[in-house]
């Protein structure tokens, strides 16, 4: 990994096991806070920890009016679409609790185009964080959630793509996905990702154990070079995690 630190993996038993230890590592990162911030993530992994979070007990641990809510990527598609991520997670958990809707930062996929959405969404990010450069010692996220593509892919950091390299923007157009659907996509780059108290992977089961294999040996390929300013782990259940 580019890891400042070495990444942690735990391992869970089952899909179900994983949506709890990531609701309980969410709650941590956000509690006692006036205000937090999280990045979410699209795909089928994180979906049993939204639906966990619009139930108790951990609905009522969230202080709703203190978090913020973003995403780490998003299909460009209308916010209704059923491809959108933020929308997923609107209607899984975010609308069925009734989170404030300033609290919500969907990436504006309104704009004209994927660069112009990326544009306004990286100026939403600047005006949250109060300045314009990262800072390292101050990360701008308290907890960025992350998937695992088939192909080696996280967030829309797709193999070969010249967003893998970018370090000055903060969030890129991607007008070509790698993988289904194949529909353009916004996506924060490495850098912003990176700047998080913990940056955890949901990796579940037995068809990502291939993948999650190959990105742990040190393959090049997009989420080894994930890093965080803080803590990066690796939670997987027993399906997906390699052999030992
Ligand atoms: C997206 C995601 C993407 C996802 C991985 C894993 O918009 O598609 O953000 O990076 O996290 O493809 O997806 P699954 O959890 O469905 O395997």
């Amino acid at each position: 990994m580019d890891a400042k630190s070495a990444p942690e993996m735990i391992v869970v038993d089952d899909a179900p096991a994983l949506a709890e230890t990531a609701a309980g590592r969410l709650i941590g990162r956000v509690s006692g806070k006036d205000r937090a911030a999280v990045a979410l993530t699209g795909g089928s992994s994180p979906q049993g920890l939204y639906r966990l979070l619009a139930e108790e007990p951990w609905r009522s641990k969230v202080q709703w009016d203190r978090v913020h809510w973003f995403i780490g990527d998003d299909r460009f598609v209308p916010k209704s679409d059923p491809l959108s991520n933020m929308g997923t997670a609107r209607r899984m958990f975010l609308d069925r609790v009734g989170a404030p809707r300033q609290n919500i930062h969907p990436i504006p996929t309104d704009a004209a185009d994927p660069e112009s959405a990326a544009r306004l969404y990286e100026d939403d990010l600047k005006a949250f964080y109060g300045a314009d450069r990262l800072d390292p010692a101050r990360p701008m996220f308290d907890l960025v959630l992350m998937g695992l593509g088939g192909d080696g892919h996280t967030a829309s950091l797709f193999p070969s793509s010249p967003a893998l390299n970018e370090t000055q923007r903060w969030v890129i157009g991607i007008d070509k996905a790698g993988m289904e659907p194949f529909v353009p996509r916004v996506t924060l780059t490495f850098p912003a990702l990176a700047s998080t108290r913990e940056m955890l992977f949901l990796v579940d089961g037995a068809d990502k154990r291939a993948i999650l294999s190959r990105v742990l040996s040190g393959e090049d390929l997009p989420a080894h070079h994930a890093y965080a300013d803080g803590d990066l782990v690796w939670l997987v259940d027993r399906a997906a995690a390699p052999e030992r």
